[in-house]
C-alpha cells in the first residue's frame, strides 16, 4: 500500500474519530504524518499506533485555531519532514445545540475561530510553501451542516458552510500555483464529537433508527472518511480542486421522505 509514498503531511484533530482514522490511513500508506490535537494524551496515542503498525509519526499538541500555534506546527512539520505536500484541516468542535436565543457571541466566535478560522490559518501558512514546490493538496473539513440546516447548531452550520465557501476562494486565490484545495462534507460519523447520540440511542433502544434519514440508512464510521481523504490528499486527485464533496450515505441528496413500498 502505498498511495501516499513519500508524502509529507499535517492532520489536526488527529486524537481522534475522523483525524485519528486519517492519520493512521495516511501513515499506511506511506506518509509521514505530523499528527496535531489541542489533548496531548489523545495525539500521543494516535503517533504511538502509527509507530506501532510501523509507520512515522510525529506528535504536537496544539490549537489548530490559534495562529502562533498554527505556524509552529507548519514550520515543525518543514524543519522535521523536509516540506509538506498535504494539510487536512479537519479540527472541529460542536458547539451544542443552543436554541437561537439563548446563543451567545462568545459561542458563536469560538465555534467559528476553530472550525473556519483554523482552516483559513492552514491554508494561509501552509499553502505559501506548497506554492513554492509548485504542488500541495489542502483539505478541510466542513460537513452536511454546511450544506443546510439542521445538522448541528447554528453557529456550526454557519462554520461550516464558511469552509465550503473558503476552500472555492482559496483554490481561486490559489489558481496556476498548483495547489489544491477541497473539502469534504461528513453526515453522520460515530466519533467523540457524537458519540453522547449514539448512546443515548443504543440505551433507549432506537440505535436502528440512526442515520434512517439517508438512502443507506446507517450512520457512517471514520474509516469512510478517511478513505476520501486520503484520495483527495493523493495524486489520484490532482484535477479535483475547489470542491466540497459530500460524503453521507446521500444524504445531502434527499428531501425529507416517507419510504414508499419498492
Ligand atoms: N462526527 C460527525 O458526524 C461529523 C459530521 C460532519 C463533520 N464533522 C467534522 O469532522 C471533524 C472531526 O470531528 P470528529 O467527528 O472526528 O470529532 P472528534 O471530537 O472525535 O475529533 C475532533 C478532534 O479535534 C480536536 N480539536 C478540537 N478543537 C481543537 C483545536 N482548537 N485544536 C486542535 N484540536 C482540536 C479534539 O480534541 C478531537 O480530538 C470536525 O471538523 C467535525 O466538525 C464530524
Amino acid at each position: 500500500m502505498s498511495r501516499l509514498q513519500g508524502k509529507r503531511v499535517i492532520v489536526t484533530g488527529a486524537g481522534s474519530g475522523i483525524g485519528r482514522a486519517s492519520a493512521k490511513l495516511f501513515a499506511a500508506e506511506g506518509a509521514a504524518v505530523v499528527v496535531v490535537d489541542k489533548v496531548p494524551p489523545a495525539v500521543e496515542e494516535t503517533a504511538a499506533e502509527i509507530k506501532a503498525a510501523g509507520g512515522k509519526a510525529i506528535s504536537v499538541a496544539a490549537d489548530a485555531g490559534a495562529e502562533a500555534d498554527v505556524q509552529g506546527f507548519i514550520q515543525k512539520a518543514a524543519k522535521e519532514l523536509g516540506g509538506i505536500d498535504v494539510i487536512f484541516a479537519n479540527a472541529g468542535i460542536s458547539g451544542g445545540l443552543v436554541p437561537l436565543f439563548e446563543q451567545t457571541v462568545e459561542l458563536w466566535r469560538e465555534i467559528l475561530r476553530v472550525n473556519l478560522i483554523g482552516p483559513f490559518l492552514a491554508i494561509r501558512h501552509g499553502a505559501p510553501l506548497m506554492v513554492k514546490q509548485g504542488k500541495g493538496s489542502i483539505i478541510c473539513t466542513a460537513s452536511v451542516a454546511g450544506l443546510r440546516a439542521n445538522a448541528g447548531g447554528h453557529p456550526y452550520s454557519a462554520s461550516k458552510a464558511g469552509v465550503i465557501s473558503l476552500v472555492q476562494t482559496a483554490a481561486n486565490a490559489l489558481s496556476g500555483t498548483g495547489v489544491r484545495v477541497n473539502a469534504i462534507c461528513p453526515g453522520l460519523i460515530e466519533t467523540g464529537m457524537t458519540r453522547p447520540l449514539f448512546e443515548r440511542a443504543r440505551e433507549h433502544g432506537t440505535a436502528g433508527k440512526i442515520g434512517q434519514l439517508n438512502p443507506l440508512q446507517r450512520a457512517g464510521e471514520p474509516k469512510e472518511i478517511a478513505a476520501v481523504a486520503l484520495f483527495l490528499a493523493s495524486d489520484e486527485a490532482s484535477y479535483v480542486n475547489g470542491q466540497a464533496i459530500a460524503v453521507d450515505g446521500g444524504l445531502s441528496s434527499t428531501h425529507p421522505f416517507a419510504q414508499t413500498r419498492r
